[in-house]
């Protein structure tokens, strides 16, 4: 049995982490900047659970966040970093607070929370952070610009971490989901400008759920899952001409496959993704 704080655990990925790993026995603080949302899940999670209100952005929050924690279930020994954002569209069609909005959330709220944990894991003299990252960390991709940028840049900052913190206390794994059936993806599938995400069958949030709780026992390096689905991502994001090539062809693919593509007619070329 583990101490676990899972970040925007009201929903999707979050909320279904929360409850496989009450069930599987830890106790499990749910922060979110959605307080009410936490509140609820929790309550119907019972005693092994807490709401914790945490904006990831915030970091007197997250030291509050960690306090609160401490005095009500125990020091926090693993740490789910997992809330995130998006704000769908071409670049051009976003404003830079949006922008600024996904950095901060995405990549600025994970670091933090690393930086706070990490401290108190090295105190306590043990102590693992779970990075929620993403396929798009390895591959630029059509429509998700800043999104791809923070991931890109999770991951590195992730590894560089680990990296420098090799044969101390702390384990560092870092989970990278498919596409999965929450709201944020229900989000990305009604923006044209997402259409690419129409590539791939979603998992269910439970079934990722499942593969992020097996990493507090098993403490993977890095998860890509299903495990063969990302050697496309993984090839291609490392060469540049392929990926010029080939991502408007999987977008491309992608949109045939997307309802869209049998309720509307072509869209004129130049004007793809405006909402
Ligand atoms: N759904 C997918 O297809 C998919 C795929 C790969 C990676 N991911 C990643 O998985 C994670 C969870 O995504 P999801 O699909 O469950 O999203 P979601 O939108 O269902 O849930 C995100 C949660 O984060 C919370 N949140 C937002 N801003 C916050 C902030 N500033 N501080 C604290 N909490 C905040 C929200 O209130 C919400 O509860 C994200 O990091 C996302 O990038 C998702």
């Amino acid at each position: 049995m583990s101490i676990v704080m899972v970040t925007g655990a009201a929903s999707g990925i979050g909320a279904a982490t929360a409850r496989e790993a009450v069930r599987r026995g830890h106790r499990v603080a749910l922060a979110d900047i959605d307080l009410a949302g936490a509140v609820e899940l929790a309550g119907r999670l019972g005693s092994s659970a807490l709401a914790v209100e945490l904006d990831v952005r915030d970091e007197e929050a997250w030291e509050a966040a960690f306090e609160t924690v401490a005095a009500r279930l125990g020091p926090v020994e693993v740490l789910i970093n997992n809330a995130g954002i998006i704000h769908t569209g071409y670049a051009r069609q976003l404003s830079m607070a949006q922008h600024r909005h996904m950095v901060e959330v995405n990549l600025i709220g994970p670091m933090t929370g690393m930086m706070t944990a990490l401290p108190r894991m090295r105190a306590q003299g043990h102590g693992h952070i779970i990075t929620i990252c993403s396929m798009s960390s390895f591959m630029p991709l059509i429509g998700y610009t800043s999104y791809g940028a923070t991931k890109h840049g999770l991951r590195a900052f992730h590894h560089s971490v680990a990296i420098e913190e090799q044969g101390g206390p702390v384990t560092f794994s870092i989970i990278h989901p498919p596409g999965t059936r929450t709201p944020m993806l229900e989000q990305e599938m009604a923006d044209p400008s997402s259409v690419i995400t129409f590539a791939e069958k979603p998992l269910t949030p439970e079934h990722v759920a499942s593969v992020i709780v097996d990493a507090i026992v098993k403490k993977p390096l890095e998860v890509v899952h299903p495990a063969l689905a990302g050697r496309f991502q993984r090839v291609a994001g490392v060469f540049p001409r392929l990926m010029h090539v080939a991502i408007p062809r999987v977008a491309a693919m992608a949109k045939r496959r997307s309802p869209g593509a049998r309720q509307t007619p072509a869209t004129p070329r130049g004007q793809e993704g405006s909402r």
